[in-house]
């Protein structure tokens, strides 16, 4: 991220119609294979850092990849199509789909980033839950997750508790596309200083990749004018880490999660998006009911 939905009545949670309160649901508390697991809590890390991000990011790569969404994936679906944004962070993209006619929930870890999304995107709906570990109560014609969002999932055993989860979430013949960063992302656009002063706060954001780890480390430093005090400023440092995952490893998992026709397109080799290197799309189909 550096260059830089109707129905769900049931047990889990989402919010039940097309207007939901800014405030999401929470998803129901089951692991992938539908054990319970508490050890695993949801992914918040997002919350102090949400109006920054929509400020900053949001909607960066939504924008950028319409074109590249549309041919390869929605422009096959139906009007109204029920389409899941996995990791929806400020919602840019979920409005987007909403306003193009699809029938759109958004799920994503941090309670801040969703309230964001609700106030961006008030024709869609909006479900609090961790995208390792999520069940929903109906299925959806195609699960979007774009701009690094699953780079965020730091071990493969957990990538692979996602990709069970979107296709237990995806309608027969349903299709998945994300991207992930590579490797070669990081080591050529993660080692970078940004800053961003504006009347009433500053951020200061530092990026490194560590090749030894393989790690990539987003941290951020915010000073905000404090409404209450006078003069007052209030200092908060936040750090979010993502790793690599190669193109051949990722495909492997879809197949082995039961995913079948995998694509992987390299962003800008193959689909154009210039300053997006390491960047790869991936396209996959639920097997249908024959
Ligand atoms: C870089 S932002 C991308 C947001 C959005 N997809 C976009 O294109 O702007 C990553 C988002 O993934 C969410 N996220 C990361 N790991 C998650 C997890 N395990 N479960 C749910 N949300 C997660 C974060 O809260 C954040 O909103």
């Amino acid at each position: 991220m550096t260059d830089a939905v109707p129905v769900p009545d049931t047990a889990s949670a989402a919010t039940p119609g097309p207007a939901p309160d800014p405030a999401p649901d929470t998803a129901s508390d089951v692991e992938a294979d539908g054990a319970p697991d508490s050890a695993v809590a949801i992914y918040t890390d997002y919350d102090p850092l949400a109006e920054v991000y929509a400020a900053h990011w949001g909607g960066t790569l939504a924008d950028a990849a319409a074109p590249v969404l549309e041919e390869l994936v929605l422009g096959s679906l139906g009007a109204g199509a029920a389409v899941l944004d996995l990791c929806c962070g400020t919602g840019d993209l979920a409005g987007q789909l909403s306003r193009r006619g699809f029938d759109v929930t958004g799920l994503d870890g941090s309670s801040r980033m969703l309230e964001l999304a609700a106030q961006r995107a008030p024709g869609a709906r909006f479900v609090q839950a961790d995208a390792r570990r999520f069940e929903l109560p109906r299925q959806y014609e195609a699960v979007v997750s774009l701009f690094d969002s699953l780079n965020h999932i730091l071990a493969s055993d957990e990538l692979a508790a996602v990709f069970a989860n979107v296709l237990r979430a995806l309608e027969p013949d349903g299709r998945f596309l994300f991207d992930l960063n590579s490797e070669a992302a990081y080591l050529e656009r993660w080692d970078d200083e940004l800053g961003f002063v504006e009347d009433d706060q500053a951020v200061l954001v530092r990026i490194r990749y560590d090749a030894v780890e393989r790690v990539g480390s987003f941290h951020a430093t915010t000073f905000a004018a404090d409404p209450d005090g006078e003069g007052c400023w209030r200092r908060f440092d936040v750090t979010l880490r993502q790793r690599p995952y190669e193109a051949g490893d990722v495909s492997a998992a879809l197949l082995d999660a039961g995913f079948v026709d995998v694509a992987a397109f390299d962003a800008e080799a193959d689909l154009g998006l210039d300053g997006h290197s390491g960047r790869v799309f991936y396209v996959a189909r639920k097997p249908g009911r024959g």
